[in-house]
């Protein structure tokens, strides 16, 4: 019998692709999600990519009763948990509804998996848990930092909840996974990221910019000290991604406790740079304007990724343009995301 997998927030951006390479390597997928950032057409177009499709709750974690009639259902051998609120403007508009959402909810799933035997778990954690740090390449062992927004200090705090867990209880076996900037869909073009409104991240506004749905990108700051003033980040492509989680399922299944890896590519590119890239990729312009900084932005960003290769056996393995041609491809053949 195959494993059965849970996967929170599953029908998201990094869940549906993570579902995705799960269903492909042969893995029994129950997909659980509120749908509030989501679609649940996403499902269709996952059929459509791998001829399965994954069985499907709307629910919310933050339902105790509904989760326990899920773990009384199958026997999960782990937990993916991408399910939270992620957009860093909104938490610090709405930082009740960030902490509830993301604290709460993962703390009655902790608690729901506990109650069914359930201790293998994967967690979306995030490079904003190392603040602003001093030197480049970002490390595992650099410390965490008082993060810049509710949305921060929710996946700084689900750590820190989780190695107390872990302590509390050798059976646990936890993947702190921290992602660095995601981007790019999956090459078929059928799923893909999909924001509601205005988005806030660079690629999604960027493609939005070159398909003539928003006039021209703000690039927030030029006067960073970076080689062209520019904000630099370590982009990495959502299935390079999606990978990583695979990788790390069959580490925690090995051994027990906690372990923290990040998931980035090692290279750094600037706004400026992505911009150009995109308009190769695309053969489309992406007209833009410098602005003042975005507050709370840190100049750079990226990862040491040796530690995610030496022990996961995972490295990134797309380039910039086909993470910009991938995301193009799934905006050119979606303008409106799932409801296109
Ligand atoms: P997403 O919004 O596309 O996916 C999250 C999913 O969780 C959505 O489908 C949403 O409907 C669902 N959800 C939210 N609250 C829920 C709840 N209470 N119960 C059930 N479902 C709920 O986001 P994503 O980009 O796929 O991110 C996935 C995870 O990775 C998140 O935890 C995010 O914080 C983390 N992360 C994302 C990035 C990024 O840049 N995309 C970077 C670092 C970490
Ligand atoms: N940027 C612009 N204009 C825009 C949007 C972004 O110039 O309209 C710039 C930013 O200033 C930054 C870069 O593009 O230099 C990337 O910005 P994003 O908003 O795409 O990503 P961030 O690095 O700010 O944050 C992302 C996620 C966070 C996560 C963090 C680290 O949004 O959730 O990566 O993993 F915490």
């Amino acid at each position: 019998m195959s494993e059965q997998i849970l996967v929170t927030g599953g029908t998201g951006y990094i869940g549906s692709h993570t579902t995705i390479a799960l269903l492909e390597a042969g893995f029994e997928v129950v997909v659980l999600d509120n749908l509030c950032n989501s679609s649940v057409e996403s499902l269709n177009r996952i059929e459509r990519i791998c001829g399965k499709r994954p069985k499907f709750y709307q629910a919310d974690i933050r339902d105790r009763k509904a989760l326990d009639q899920i773990f009384a259902e199958y026997q999960f051998n782990s937990v993916l948990h991408f399910a939270g609120l992620k957009a860093v403007g909104e938490s610090v508009q709405k930082p009740l509804d960030y902490y509830e959402n993301n604290i709460s909810g993962s703390i009655t799933l902790f608690q729901a998996m506990a109650q069914a035997n359930v201790f293998n778990l994967v967690f979306s954690s995030s490079a904003t848990v190392y603040g602003a740090p001093t030197e480049m390449p970002i490390r595992e062992d650099f410390p965490t930092a008082a993060p810049t927004s509710p949305y921060g200090s929710t996946k700084l705090t689900i750590e820190v909840i989780l190695k107390d867990l872990a302590k509390s209880d050798q059976q646990w076996s936890i993947a702190l996974l921290r992602y660095f900037n995601p981007v790019g869909a999956h090459q078929s073009g059928l799923i893909g990221e999909a924001p509601n409104g205005l988005p806030n991240n660079l690629l999604p506004y960027i493609s939005q910019v070159a398909i003539g749905k928003l006039h021209e990108l703000s690039v927030f700051g030029g006067d960073y000290s970076t080689p062209d003033g520019t904000g630099v980040r370590d982009y990495i492509h959502v299935q390079d991604l999606a990978d990583g989680h695979l990788c790390a399922l069959k580490a925690i299944s090995e051994d027990a406790g906690v372990r923290v890896w990040n998931l980035g590519t090692g290279i750094g590119y600037s706004v400026l740079e992505i911009i150009h890239a995109f308009e190769q990729a695309s053969g489309r312009p992406v007209p833009y304007k410098l602005i003042d900084r975005r507050s709370g932005d840190i100049a750079e960003c990226w990862a040491d990724p040796r530690k995610a290769a030496s022990e996961l056996g995972w490295t990134a393995k797309r380039g910039l343009i086909e993470m910009m041609a991938d995301s193009w491809r799934w905006q050119e053949n979606n303008p409106l995301g799932y409801a296109s």
